[in-house]
This record gives structure tokens, sequence and C-alpha cells, in this order.
């Protein structure tokens, strides 16, 4: 341990620590990773002399290191303030410690095989103010705080209180800190918490998260006068100390259709709020301005999920001129047209049937095995038929070639031919690769590839408004998701082609 002084002890976490590889990704926030490195790390927390504490090398193999610093640090600060340990042995002394991790104990637990006799003692944070107690023989109030950050300044709060109120007369009062576990740096990260960057920058227009640190320290307490008579060393004195919380953290809500029909209460709340702002109870959010010229900047910050309060994007026409792209419009359907949806009684194939509607469809073929004995088709065709949409329900497979090919013939001759093909059957059967056998990867694989290939193929070469295949964003790691994974593997690799023949593909 040793002074910083002000030099940067910032840096990456160290290997002893945890594997960084595994669970470190810089790029951007994504499930089981952290973000971010960076910590202040003490450079020996394993490092402890059990014997001069009456401990034995089993015993302290098992005790959080978080205990271990504070057994030293209490001994440290006795001597700090003159105080002869044994002096207090039987004493009213209490003590209290702010101490809010058990990675030790968790990791611990990990490995049940390791766990032995001295385990949960050596894991239970309670136990980290009581073996102070125990050493020193102190018979006054021992026990931990834990309120996250303020964990050691609300224990000082607490022992300045029994202090004041004459129940102990000495106090100890500590805090201490070790990171150990991956998965808190993987768990801040997730909520945007820690500073992607490396650094606090605490009231800075630059800050943009926080920095996880080791550390620790205890202090001897006692009244001023109580000191003095004792001719102790005084290092400092506590003018007051107070805790509260923040209760509900207040909101302002805003009633918008409220707001539309009264326009005098937009200029009362917005003069009230104004108010609460001045009065410091409200803080702006900050905000950061993008010219319009580089609105993608603006969104960067949203893309890593970073909390970094109000975006305004500035159009300034001094700034360089705009170059906006129009936005191709949504399809107008046809209505002569027909619209084929495989797998559209149910799911998504349902809701797109549904979207067909909206844009102007009004005849649509409906493809699954089930036909009309799907759960769902009773009401998407009634609400289709309420619409004035005709749906003809077809069951059929759509990796059938000929079945298909039927379906578009008879819309043809209808004189409503083919228009748009929306392909969202799929048949869901999540195993792990030793559950699968050949045939449930083929059947979770026909439907979408081979079916793909056959609504591809009697799709011919007709103009088409729309060719929509769903598809699964599973990918390696999705556990029992393997046959999906395959399947979208082999949907990128066919991207932008034309899809390969129906009989590359095995058939359900
Ligand atoms: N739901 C999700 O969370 C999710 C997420 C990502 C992607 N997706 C994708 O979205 C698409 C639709 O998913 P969904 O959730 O809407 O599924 P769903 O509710 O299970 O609907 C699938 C439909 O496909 C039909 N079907 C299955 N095999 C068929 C076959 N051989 N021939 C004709 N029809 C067949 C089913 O009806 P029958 O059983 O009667 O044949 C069913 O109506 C799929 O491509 C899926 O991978 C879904």
């Amino acid at each position: 341990m040793g002074r910083a002084g002000k030099r940067d002890l910032i840096t990456e976490v160290p290997g002893e620590r945890f594997d960084t590889t595994q669970f470190v990704d810089p790029g951007m926030p994504r499930p089981g990773k952290s973000y971010t490195d960076a910590g202040g790390f003490l450079t020996d927390i394993a490092g402890f002399d059990a014997a001069y504490f009456g401990i034995s090398p089993k015993e302290a193999a098992q005790m959080d290191p978080q205990h271990r610093m504070l057994l030293e640090m209490a001994v440290e600060a006795c001597d700090g303030a003159g105080v002869a340990p044994a002096s207090l042995a039987g004493s009213d002394t209490a003590v209290f410690v702010g101490i809010s991790d058990n990675s030790y104990g968790a990791l611990q637990m990990l490995a049940p095989e390791g766990i032995n006799a001295y385990t949960m003692a050596g894991a239970a944070s309670s136990i980290a103010a009581n073996r102070l107690s125990h050493f020193l023989d102190l018979r006054g109030p021992s026990l931990i705080v834990d309120t996250a950050c303020s964990s050691s300044l609300v224990a000082l709060v607490h022992a300045c209180q029994t202090l004041l109120a004459g129940t102990s007369r000495t106090a100890l009062v500590g805090g201490v800190n070790v990171l150990l576990s991956p998965y808190h740096f993987v768990g801040f990260c997730q909520a945007s918490m820690l500073s992607p960057t490396g650094r606090c920058r605490s009231f800075s227009a630059g800050a943009d998260g926080y920095v996880r640190a080791e550390g620790g320290g205890v202090v001897l307490l006692k009244r001023l006068a109580d000191a003095l008579a004792d001719g102790d060393r005084v290092r400092a004195v506590i003018v007051g100390s107070a805790a509260n919380s923040d209760g509900r953290t207040p909101f302002y809500g805003v009633d918008l259709t409220a707001l539309l029909h009264q326009p005098d209460l937009a200029a009362r709340q917005f003069a009230e709020v104004a108010g609460l702002i001045r009065s410091g109870r409200y803080r702006p959010l900050p905000h950061s301005v993008y010219p319009a010229s580089r609105i993608d900047e603006a969104f960067r910050p949203m893309q890593h999920s970073r909390h970094i309060g109000k975006v305004v994007v500035a159009f300034d026409p001094l700034d360089e001129p705009l170059t906006v792209e129009r936005r191709a419009a949504a399809p107008r359907l046809d209505p002569q047209g027909t619209y084929l949806v495989a797998g559209g009684l149910s799911g998504f194939g349902a809701a797109s049937a549904r979207w067909l509607a909206d844009r102007g469809a009004r005849r649509l073929a409906l493809v699954g095995r089930r036909g009309g004995d799907s759960p769902e088709a009773p009401a998407l065709l009634a609400e289709l038929a309420e619409r004035g949409v005709g749906a003809v329900v077809h069951a059929a497979d759509v990796t059938d070639a000929g079945a298909m090919r039927r379906i578009v013939a008879e819309a043809d001759a209808a004189g409503h031919p083919l228009r748009g093909v929306v392909h969202s059957a799929m048949h869901l059967d999540d195993a792990g690769l030793t559950d699968l056998t050949d045939e449930r990867f083929r059947a979770v694989l026909a439907p979408k590839l081979a079916g793909g290939a056959v609504l591809d193929e009697v799709a011919g070469a007709g103009p088409l408004d729309l060719f929509l295949v769903y598809s699964s964003a599973a990918a390696v790691g999705n556990v029992a998701q393997s046959p999906y994974v395959a399947q979208r593997q082999t949907e990128v690799e066919h991207a932008g082609d034309t899809l390969p023949s129906a009989t590359d593909y095995p058939r359900g």
C-alpha cells in the first residue's frame, strides 16, 4: 500500500485477479462482458502475517483478504493514535466497518470441494467487524455497514453517534474494498456505470462514468475531550456527521394530453421547472450538441448504451449543407395482386398478413401445414374479412414445390397474380447439439431453407412488390439453438444471391 502522491495509479486488471481475455471486450457493452478493465489495484492483497493475529494458515487462506487488511489496518490505527492495542482489551470500544463486496466468498463457493470449516466465517461480511473485536477483545457493538459506495462514511456516522451517546468511549471505524470478481465489472458495465475511458472525471463535462478501486482505512475515534484527557495523538476533529436518504428521487411528471389541450399549462409548467432548477432541487440533464451534418456521431453514444443525458442535433444554417437521402416510401400494394405468406397463420406471419392489409393488399394466400386449424387462424381470418381482405387458407407444406406451384397457379387463374411473398414459416425445436438427431436438424432446417428455395422458385421472374424473409439472429453461443445457427449461417452465405435450388436442402 504506500502513498499515491500525485501519481495516476489506475491500471489494467492484474492477471491474478481474473482472466480479462474472458470477461473484457472494449468494443461495446454486450452480455457477459465488461467494456473496461481499468481500476485502482493494490499490489499485494494476499500477504498477511497470520501468526501475529493468532490465526492458523489454514484459516487465513479462507479469510476474505478484506478481513485480513482490516486487522492489519486496525493495529496501524491504534499505533497512529498512540493507543496500545492491549489497553483496549475488555473496553466498550465499538467497531463499525463499511464493506460491500463479498466476492472472495462467492468465488470460493464456485469450487465446493475447497470449502472447509473456516469458509463461512471467512466469507461472511459481518465477521469483518467481529474479527477486530475478537482480536482486540473489544466489548462494544461490532457491526458492518453496507450502503454501497458510502459504506465507510455511514459507518463513521454510526461511530460518531455511538460516541456522542456515550455508550462507547472509543470506536474503531474502517472501510475496505478489493476487486476480485469479474462479474462486478460486467454488471456495472451493463448499467453503463463505468468510465469507458478508464478515468473518473467527477464534476467535469468530460465525465463518462466511474472507475473502481481497491483500498482501505481504519481510524480510531474518541470524543475530543476523552482523547485529550488520555493524551492521545489527535490527527483530526470531526465537526459534524449525518446520514440521510433521498427517498423517492423527485421527477417532474407531465400529462401530455393535458398539455396539448391547455397551452397555458405548458408556460406554467416551464416556469415551475425553471424555479426548481434555479433552487438547485433539479439539475438539468447534461447535453451534447451535434451539428446535423455529423448526426451519425450523435447516435454513437446511444449505440453504446451510454447514459449521457440529452443529445441535441443542431441545424445551423452556417454549418455544412446537409445531404438528406429521401427514404423509399413503404410500398403501396396492389389490391388485385396476391400476397403469399408462408407461416401466415400465426406469429410474425399473422402480423405480416395484417401489415400487408394495412398497406393495401386485398388478397392473401396464407400457408401453414395445419391450415385453418392453427389456433390463431380464426381470429386472424375474422379480422381480415372485416377489413375487406380476401384471405385464402392453404393447408400445405412450404417445402412442397408442387403444392406451392398450385397455390400460385390458382391465384393466377383467378386473375390475381402473385405480387409478393413473405416467408415466415418455421419449426421450433431448441436442443443442445448432443440431443440433436439428423431428423430433428432436418425438421428445423427444412421450412426455412428448402421452403425459402421453393418460394424463390415459384415466385419466378414476375414483378414482385416484396419478398420478405424472416430470419433468426442466432449465432454460435446461443445455447440449444444450434439448428438456427446453422440455418442462419446458410442464409448469411447466400445473402444477396439467388437461393440455391430446393433440392440442395433436406426435406422434413
Ligand atoms: N418469435 C421470435 O421470437 C422470433 C425471433 C427471431 C426470429 N424469428 C423468426 O420469425 C419467423 C416466424 O417466427 P414465429 O415466432 O412467428 O413462429 P410461429 O409462431 O411458430 O409461426 C411459424 C409458422 O410457420 C408454420 N410452419 C412451420 N413449418 C411449416 C412448413 N413446413 N410449411 C408451412 N408452414 C409451416 C407454422 O404453422 P404449422 O405448424 O401449421 O405449419 C406456423 O404458423 C421465423 O423465421 C423465426 O425464426 C422469430
